[in-house]
């Protein structure tokens, strides 16, 4: 193994997503943390997660724009509130909190407890685990930001971590291979999790981001002006 896995130690940083952090973990990232770019994001997206560069890059291209550097930014960076970095995440708390950033037991105990009687997580969980979020969220904080931005960028977090974990055609995801992603921001390999055969892409994506969007019966906030993104 080429890429074992190495919690971090006191000088490397890590932020609130659990998809870099544990590309970092293995050394797909800078073990570090730091000096990332759209190109470095992306080619350990594929290399780790077989996850290709037309989704995955828009996003490492929001994320540039966490660092005063122009040209890089560190896992510590993004979580900048506002950018991707949102309210009712699945598994840290929200920034009114003050800590946006660490893995919450707490807050993941909805995701962890979804899908009773059954192994495994699909897009029906993952709806109704946002769905719970937001209502909490919506119960507790009184800053909630709650447009259209953050319910597309929580759908496809959804979407990211079925298809990572699981079967990025079916949406379906073991559970303990999800619960370690999150928990330890470890890939699962000795539990017998496989980088996915089939690439992560938009064509596979985009479905399961429909199916979990229409599941968690997102009722809409505030409005605001959307930015395009991509062409
Ligand atoms: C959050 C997975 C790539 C930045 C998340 C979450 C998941 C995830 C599941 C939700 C965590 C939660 O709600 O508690 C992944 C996977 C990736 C990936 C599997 C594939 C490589 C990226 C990229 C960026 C990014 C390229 C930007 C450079 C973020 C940020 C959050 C986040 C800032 C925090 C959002 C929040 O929950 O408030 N990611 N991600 N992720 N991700 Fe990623
Ligand atoms: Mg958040």
């Amino acid at each position: 193994d080429d890429h074992p896995y190495i919690p971090p130690g006191p000088n490397d940083l890590r932020g609130p997503c659990p998809g870099l952090n544990t590309l970092a973990n293995h050394g797909y990232l800078p073990r570090d943390g730091r000096n990332l770019n759209v190109s470095v994001i992306v080619d350990a997206g594929f290399n780790g997660y077989h996850m290709e560069a037309d989704i995955l890059g828009i996003a490492a291209k929001v994320a540039t724009l966490t660092s005063r550097d122009p040209l890089s930014f560190t896992l510590d960076d993004i979580k900048l509130h506002g950018n991707i970095e949102h309210d009712a995440s699945v598994s840290r708390a929200d920034f009114i909190t003050g800590d946006n950033v660490h893995f919450n037991e707490t807050i993941f105990s909805v995701l962890a407890n979804a899908n009773p009687g059954v192994d495994f997580y699909n897009t029906t969980s993952a709806g109704q685990v946002q769905h719970t979020r937001l209502a909490q969220s919506t119960a507790t904080n009184p800053n909630l930001t709650n447009t259209d931005k953050e319910f597309f960028i929580r759908s496809v977090e959804s979407a990211f971590y079925l298809s990572a974990m699981g079967d990025p055609v079916t949406g379906v995801a073991p559970k303990n291979f999800v619960q370690i992603f999150f928990r330890e921001e470890r890939l699962p390999i000795a539990e017998g999790w496989k980088r996915s055969e089939v690439p992560i892409n938009s064509d596979t994506l985009g479905p399961l981001f429909n199916s979990i969007a229409a599941q968690s019966n997102w009722t809409r906030g505030e409005g605001c002006h959307w930015v395009m993104l991509s062409p």
